[in-house]
């Protein structure tokens, strides 16, 4: 939650089941962390022997052109050699890689030979298209197993994916594909949520219309509702894959192990998007390992990541990770709550999921219909619990923890973002637990809190979140603008070469990470990130605004909400029509997520002399707080 409703750090200790520390993958957490922090580059490159690669590298780490990091020089791979190609030669073949239910109950498996053929099917199909190597794709799907296709496919032939949230509208989905220059872009007609139809395809068209560079629209057939098709730019999923040139076998690209994988785009301080970029060698060795380590996957387990694929959690534990261990995943494309409060907890009775994998937001969402709705199902199956996205309020932890997981699940807690690829603090299953601190960190992590000149923070003091050593999932630039790579990430601490994750945090006495939440100008709402200059940038694209500024406000559900503060354009009144039109407005032009949850109408902002929003006093106005210092502040 927000840094208001934080709780500070507590002495109540919860400490892991010894048959849960004895079975796992990583017993002692303190031993295997003291290890890899001696030798990091060795640790490392002994985890990237546990996977296949077409040749071995010759450097693990190239430190020569910092912060432009390079890992497993000279190694040649693609990510899904180890995610499909080396499991169908395997008894794992016949073993389900994923599992999944549409909202309205439909259901769908996938063997890893199954996966394999229709993932080499729509690769066959997308080089006939003309898609090569480096080539950007664009895809924007609801939550169904072709989304995983089309990543797995355009990965397969080199092509660099560029996944953008459903959730997203026109303007967020033209922007993207403007800045990737993707001429293909895959998506659905529409998707199901809460029983209504998403109409993802006429959000496509529009976006496609302001961004005119896309040449191919792949439509997957899902909600089945009349939509326009433009002859010769938009075709069918289902009649493609029944073309002659989509044969079940397909040849995997070779890449370097620094070739790009994924871009994805993330919120940052200004208006436009970065587009964080993957590669396929470092990314595949830290997504299996902390995958493995941190929820102790086995063969044996049903591990449901319960995020959408098209943000970097979906992608790392949804689809590279778990693949690339040979796990059995569960996917579910609709919302927790429909039909009923109790959708979740039936499909984990009913699949035997052992690990759910969620969000602070959907924890606190489903815990306010009550412990009847989880208590009417047999969640024996689960043995551990994971939480990401935001920080977990000690309440939500408690209840998760005693109602969800019977008291026998330990938490897993990860702190991590779009930028890190992988968890970077967490605790591994035997680590005793607080609730509300990621713990510790991952074992080849090197992580500190820090003051304004880099000092380590004293015990419980708030500081700056760093990192101190590369890690192979670091995001490699920003695409198309590396400049904003070292500035953004790299400035702060530039003489002693740390990365600044952007967030505040505490270490307690036990050296457990607390983390408070953003010292940018990036939201948390209901665990998604936004940039208030994103939604700013919506608010005054709207002709009868003439400037706005929006500001974060904890909420106990969504952890924050968003407010906003417009001046309207010259002669112009405020009214409730007008807030409705806004919120219209917003919801059109970023998305459903951006809509704020107050709208007020101002003649002035508080700014500093040089002109810049003072967004903490608007803060402390909304929450009836002590202004501060305002000297600063313009005249
Ligand atoms: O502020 C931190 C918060 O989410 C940010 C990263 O957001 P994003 O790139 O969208 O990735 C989210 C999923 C990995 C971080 O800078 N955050 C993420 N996980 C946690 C967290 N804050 C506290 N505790 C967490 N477990």
């Amino acid at each position: 939650m927000a840094e208001e409703t934080y709780s500070p750090a507590t002495t109540e200790w919860y400490y892991p089941p010894d048959e849960v520390v004895e079975n796992a993958h990583v017993p002692d957490y303190e031993a295997v962390y003291k290890e890899a922090m001696q030798d990091i580059e060795g640790f490392w490159a002994k985890r990237a022997e546990t996977l296949d690669w077409y040749e071995k590298w010759d450097q693990v780490l190239d430190r020569s052109q910092a912060p432009f990091y390079k890992w497993f020089v000279g190694g040649k791979t693609n990510i899904t050699l180890n995610a499909l190609d080396r499991h169908v030669q395997t008894w794992r073949k016949n073993k389900l890689a994923l599992i999944w239910e549409g909202e309205p109950g439909d259901k769908k498996t996938f063997s890893y030979w199954r996966l394999w053929q229709e993932t080499n099917k729509f690769a066959n199909v997308l080089r006939g298209m003309g898609v090569k190597k480096g080539d950007r794709v664009t895809i924007y799907m609801g939550r169904v197993p072709e989304l995983v296709i089309a990543m797995l496919a355009c990965a397969k032939i080199g092509a660099i994916h560029s996944v953008v949230y459903g959730g997203f509208s026109e303007q967020a989905l033209a922007d993207r594909i403007e800045d990737a220059q993707s001429r293909v872009l895959v998506t659905c007609d529409g998707a199901w949520l809460r029983g209504d139809i998403v109409r993802l395809k006429d959000t496509v068209d529009e976006a496609v219309r302001r961004s005119p560079v896309v040449e191919t629209v792949i439509v997957v057939k899902r909600t089945g509702h009349e939509v326009n098709m433009e002859h010769g730019r938009d075709y069918w999923y289902h009649d493609l894959m029944s073309l002659p040139i989509a044969t079940p076998v397909c040849e995997t690209q070779v890449m370097n192990a620094e070739d790009p994988l994924f871009i994805l785009y993330t919120s940052g301080t200004t208006g436009k998007p970065k587009g964080v970029l993957h590669t396929h060698g470092g990314y595949q060795v830290y997504t299996a390992t902390t995958l493995q380590w941190v929820f102790d996957i086995k063969d044996e387990d049903r591990w449901w990541c319960a995020a959408d694929p098209g943000w970097i959690t979906g992608h790392s534990y949804i689809v590279y990770a778990p693949l690339i261990l040979g796990a059995t995943g569960f996917m579910y494309e609709g919302a927790p709550t429909y039909p009923y409060p109790n959708r979740w907890w039936k499909m984990i009775e009913e699949y035997g999921i052992t690990i759910l994998y969620t969000a602070p937001t959907a924890i606190r969402g489903l815990m306010r219909f009550g412990d009847a709705w989880p208590n009417r199902h047999d969640l024996s199956s689960l043995r551990l619990l994971g939480s990401v996205g935001e920080p977990i309020n000690p309440e939500a932890w408690r209840w998760y923890y005693k109602v969800i997981g019977k008291e026998r699940c330990p938490i897993m807690d990860t702190w991590w973002q779009t930028e890190t690829g992988g968890f970077m603090i967490t605790p591994l299953p035997s680590v005793p637990l607080k609730p509300g601190s990621a713990t510790r960190p991952f074992p080849g992590i090197e992580v500190d809190v820090v003051d304004e000149e880099g000092n380590s923070c004293g015990p419980n003091e708030d500081g700056k979140l760093v990192i101190k050593q590369p890690w192979p999932s670091m995001l490699r630039t920003v695409y198309g603008d590396p400049d904003r790579y070292v500035s953004q990430y790299w400035s702060e601490y530039k003489k002693q070469g740390w990365y600044l994750a952007g967030d505040s945090a505490r270490k307690d006495e036990d050296g457990y990470i607390w983390v408070i939440g953003r010292i940018d100008d990036v939201l948390k709402v209901s665990g998604y990130r936004l940039g208030t200059a994103e939604v700013e940038s919506g608010l005054v694209s709207h002709p009868k605004v003439a400037e706005a500024a929006v500001i974060g406000v904890p909420d106990e559900l969504k952890g924050n909400i968003i407010y906003a503060y417009c001046i309207l354009a010259a002669g112009l009144e405020g009214s409730d029509a007008l807030v409705d039109e806004l919120k219209n407005h917003v919801r059109h032009e970023v998305g459903p997520i951006a809509v704020p949850a107050r709208i007020e109408f101002v003649d002035k902002l508080p700014k500093t002399r040089s002109g810049k929003i003072m967004r903490r006093v608007l803060k402390a106005r909304a929450l009836g707080q002590p202004e501060g210092d305002l000297s600063t502040l313009e005249s």
